[in-house]
């Protein structure tokens, strides 16, 4: 089995927690694709959902396979987000933010009741951390955002690059029109007290940590998707 159909094996899985008439949190990346495309095929014998997406690259997707869509305003209490991860451990704490969406994404997470992660095996870690923390940040006053980020590590103990994500033409920028820091640290032990001390500096609009907020995760291995559960 390859990434790909681990992927579709989750997303499937995802699927039957999804019910008729529920609002739905829609997430990013190329595992919440794979879930839009079984959702569409749902949607098209009939059944009905309506979905707040996560990103615009989602939103595309959804009016392009005719998933029904709300804004978070139109639908401001959501009953499902279904989403990706970039790395999960455990205790179902996550890194997210890879595809640059994470403000939106940790927005439609905290409105909706549950949230429910999919992904292949290979982000399950011990430890978070080897996949390098996206942090969104402000333009404004980037050196100094970036100087108060290097002190909350040091603080920690936390070492590594600190990385402006670039694309094809310069600085990458978020759909909330900010830029993303992405942060090497290698191992992250204490993922609650990054978090707090990250919220903290004014010029970090969010950041990918996210924690307390996936109830459950499915992840999908050759064998077919197991659930994990949190434990609160
Ligand atoms: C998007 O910003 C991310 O949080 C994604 O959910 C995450 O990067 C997982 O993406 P893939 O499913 O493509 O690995």
């Amino acid at each position: 089995m390859d990434a790909r159909e681990m992927k579709i094996k989750a997303a499937e899985a995802a699927l039957t927690h999804v019910e008729s008439g529920m609002r739905l949190g829609i997430g990013t990346g190329s595992t919440a694709e794979e879930f839009v495309r079984l959702l569409a095929e749902k949607v098209a014998g009939g059944f009905k959902v309506e979905g707040v997406p996560t990103s615009e690259r989602t939103a595309r997707l959804c009016v392009e396979l005719g998933v029904p869509l709300k804004s978070l305003d139109e639908l401001p209490a959501l009953d499902l987000t279904i989403d990706g991860a970039d790395e999960v451990d455990g205790a179902l704490r996550l890194i997210k933010g890879g595809g640059g969406a994470l403000l939106r994404e940790k927005i439609v997470a905290a409105a909706s009741q549950r949230m429910i992660v999919i992904a292949d095996e290979s982000k399950l870690v011990d430890t978070l951390g080897a996949y390098a923390l996206p942090i969104e940040v402000n333009p404004f006053g980037l050196v100094s955002t970036r100087m108060a980020i290097e002190k909350v590590a040091a603080r920690l103990g936390l070492s590594g690059e600190l990385s402006l994500r670039q694309s094809g033409d310069g600085e990458f920028t978020t759909d909330g029109g900010h830029h993303i820091i992405d942060a090497s640290f290698g191992r992250i032990p204490d993922a609650e007290a990054l978090s707090s001390e990250l919220n903290s500096i004014p010029g970090v609009v969010e950041h990918g940590l996210f924690i307390n907020m996936a109830a459950l995760a499915i992840i999908a291995g050759p064998a077919g998707a197991r659930t994990l559960q949190a434990n609160r």
